[in-house]
């Protein structure tokens, strides 16, 4: 059997590299990619990724010419111009900005809760900064309110913007529960619904690696 020319280096509860495997199967590419499921941490980084990315993170993409990419967003854009659908990433005009300018939300979402839960599960007790992760909180939480007041304006579009804040609100369900984002932004929460249901956020959901 054809070995798949691409292959990704993830793991499943990362956001970003969910990102990645959304757009992986929104661009019909799914099948062309080899996922690596790699166990790390940012004090523990993987070797094999570290010969990839120097940075030693995840999401990496490795190409069939051996070339590596990084980070998500470079990755989710490399995918978009290898198929012929609808573009993800908007290619000019105020749609562009739009699609940019709400991955990037998505995305601080994502990092601030990523920092938030290494400062909690990962750093030794005695050394935690409860303000850190208070501050990282508030982050998420003020980028949740700026959300909600375009909630209704996120409906019936798939880019990479609506990816990305897909991919953020399902990694604060799986992180975050019980801080209970839903309560104050009912219009983001009824958009989350219909958008989880998508194929590509359905078979991406977060997961810890057994
Ligand atoms: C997590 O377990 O929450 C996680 C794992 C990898 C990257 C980012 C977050």
């Amino acid at each position: 059997m054809e070995e798949p020319p691409l292959k990704l280096h993830t793991n499943p509860a990362s956001p970003f590299a969910r990102k990645v495997r959304a757009v992986a199967i929104e661009t019909g590419l799914v099948g062309k990619i080899e996922v690596l499921d790699r166990r790390l941490t940012p004090v523990q980084p993987d070797p094999a990724i570290v010969r990839d990315n120097p940075l030693g993170k995840i999401p990496c993409l490795v190409v069939d010419d051996g070339t590596a990419l990084y980070d998500s967003r470079v990755i989710c854009e490399y995918l978009d111009g290898l198929h012929d659908g609808q573009r993800l990433f908007p290619p000019s005009g105020p749609a562009r900005w739009t699609a940019l300018r709400r991955q990037a939300l998505g995305d601080g979402i994502m990092d601030a809760g990523v920092l938030a839960r290494y400062e909690t599960f990962l750093r030794p007790e005695e050394r935690r900064w409860p303000e850190w992760v208070e501050n990282q909180k508030q982050k998420f939480q003020r980028a949740l309110d700026a959300l909600e007041t375009e909630a209704e304006a996120l409906a019936d579009t798939v880019d990479i913007g609506t990816i990305a804040i897909g991919c953020a609100l399902g990694y604060l369900d799986f992180r975050y529960a019980d801080d209970g984002w839903r309560a104050s932004r009912p219009k983001l929460a009824a958009w989350f619904e219909g958008f989880a249901e998508r194929p590509s956020m359905a078979r991406t959901a977060p997961k810890e690696l057994p």
